[in-house]
Parts: structure tokens; C-alpha cells; sequence
């Protein structure tokens, strides 16, 4: 499998704070890779450095052959790479199937060409087969006509997800896609992101409920302090001494 992301020695200060401090990771394609650690450790503003909603103070981010660093989040979604957020913010007056299409690309219409042509009456309609297959794929295809304000937080996490697939993403960054939710709902989420695997998708997981997620992942990157302390398969990551020191030291356990 071939590198899809690989940060090199990426650090992210603020001002006397070093929340990341040279940071090496690779996720290979088609791979679950997780980031864990603790509260503070630096795990989404690694994700933030990667994606353009910060700039790293040094250090590079590449993405395949493109050094993508310093890059704006608009570029990086235009090159296949999408994120999720901690906390799920969708319009919650529109549908879930609007929600998903408000965040697809558009080919955008001149007024003239809109009214001679209506080329957008195509455009519209494959999109919104698109959607309909992108919301079956997260199963919350019964609920696309629901105002997404009515979701509950298992499935605003799935749409979370839709929306980062209906770009046509090749790795998507999940930024605590479990958090805040029943276990039986976080493993279905899992589940659906290990189906999507499946179908050749890369994802980058940020998550802290280890005992759900390690399961799913491929590869593990421990954090603590803004530094990567471990890194390998989930086995030796979770019985890495460092790991362990690290959870316990902050009262939660590893696995
Ligand atoms: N914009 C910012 N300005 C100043 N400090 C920040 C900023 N963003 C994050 N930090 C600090 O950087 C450190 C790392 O924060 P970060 O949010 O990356 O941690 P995290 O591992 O994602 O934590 P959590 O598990 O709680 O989400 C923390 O000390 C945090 O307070
Ligand atoms: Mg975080």
C-alpha cells in the first residue's frame, strides 16, 4: 500500500504553547489509521495542520506526491482530502439529503446558459441520486427528508461522514466520529467507516474510546504532550508501557 498522507516533523505552537511538536505520520491507502491520546495532546490540531485550518509553524504535509502545507481547507477538499468535526454542525432547518448536497462540489451556471440550456437540471438530478446512494451507504437513506435538527448523535455523526463522502474524497480525516455516543450506535458508526474501507477508502480516525475503535484500525499513533509517544499495530500500541503510563497517569484506561 502506497502513502496516501505523511506529515513530516509538522509542529504547531501557540505562542509559548508547542501543542504539536514534530510530528511524523503515515497513513497508508486504504487504511483505518487512528490517532489516540489524551485530552489536549494535540490530536486535532495535528488533523487542523493536515487540512488547512492551521498552518503548521514548520514542517511539511504531503499528500501523495503534493506537498499540500500552508494550503487553504477549500484547496485541500478540491484535491481529495476532507475532515470532520468534534462537533457536528449541519443547517438544521434543511434535510439531511440537502445538508449532504450543500456540501458536494458544483459546477456552478451562468444566468444565460441556466435558462437557454438548463444543463443544471441534469446536474441537479445526478447529484441528487448521488446523495440518496451516499446516505444508504451511512443508512440514514429513511431520513433524508428529515430536518437534520431532529437527528440524534449517532446519526449527525454518520452525516457528518456522508458529507465528507458526497466530494468524492479519497481519505477523510474523522475527528472523533464516536464521541458522546451509545456503544452500540459508536460500533455501528465503525462499522459503517469499515464498509466504506472496503470500497477503497483512507481514513484517519481521531478517537479516545479505544476499546471501540482499536478493533477497526489498521495502525496506531499515540500522542501525549503535542509528540507522537508510539506508533504500530493496534496490539503493540496499546501495550506499549509509554501508552499506558500516559492513560493511566491521566486516570482512563487504555483498553
Ligand atoms: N487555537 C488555539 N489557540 C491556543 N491554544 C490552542 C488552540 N487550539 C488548541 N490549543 C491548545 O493546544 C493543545 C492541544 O489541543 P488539541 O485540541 O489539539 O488537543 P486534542 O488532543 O484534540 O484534545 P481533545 O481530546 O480534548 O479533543 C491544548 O493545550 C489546547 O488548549
Ligand atoms: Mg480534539
Amino acid at each position: 500500500m502506497s502513502n496516501i498522507l505523511v506529515t513530516e516533523n509538522v509542529t504547531k505552537k501557540f505562542e509559548g504553547l508547542v501543542a504539536v511538536n514534530k510530528a511524523n505520520i503515515v497513513v497508508k491507502e486504504n487504511s483505518f489509521t487512528l490517532l489516540i491520546g489524551p485530552n489536549g495532546s494535540g490530536k486535532t490540531t495535528l488533523i487542523n495542520c493536515c487540512t488547512g485550518i492551521l498552518k503548521p509553524t514548520s514542517g511539511r504535509v504531503m499528500l501523495g506526491d503534493t506537498d499540500i502545507t500552508g494550503w487553504k481547507p477549500h484547496q485541500i477538499y478540491d484535491v481529495g482530502f476532507v475532515r470532520t468535526f468534534q462537533i457536528p454542525l449541519p443547517f438544521i432547518g434543511l434535510t439531511v439529503l440537502d445538508n449532504v448536497l450543500g456540501a458536494m462540489r458544483n459546477i456552478g451556471e451562468s444566468p444565460v446558459k441556466a435558462i437557454s440550456k438548463r444543463t443544471w437540471v441534469e446536474e441537479e438530478e445526478k447529484n441528487m441520486i448521488h446523495a440518496m446512494e451516499i446516505l444508504a451507504k451511512v443508512g440514514l437513506d429513511k431520513h433524508w427528508n428529515l430536518p437534520s435538527g431532529a437527528l440524534g448523535a449517532a446519526q449527525l455523526k454518520l452525516l457528518e461522514v456522508a458529507k465528507g463522502l458526497s466530494s468524492g474524497a479519497k481519505i477523510i480525516a474523522l475527528d472523533e466520529p464516536i464521541g458522546g455516543v451509545d456503544p452500540a450506535s459508536a460500533h455501528e458508526i465503525l462499522s459503517h467507516v469499515a464498509e466504506l474501507k472496503s470500497e477503497g477508502l483512507t481514513f484517519l480516525v481521531v478517537e479516545h474510546r479505544i476499546d471501540i475503535a482499536a478493533p477497526f484500525a489498521d495502525y496506531i499513533y499515540a500522542m501525549d504532550l503535542g509528540t507522537i509517544i508510539s506508533e504500530g499495530p493496534p496490539e503493540q500500541v496499546l501495550n506499549d508501557p509509554k501508552v499506558i503510563e500516559v492513560y493511566i497517569g491521566k486516570g482512563v484506561e487504555a483498553c
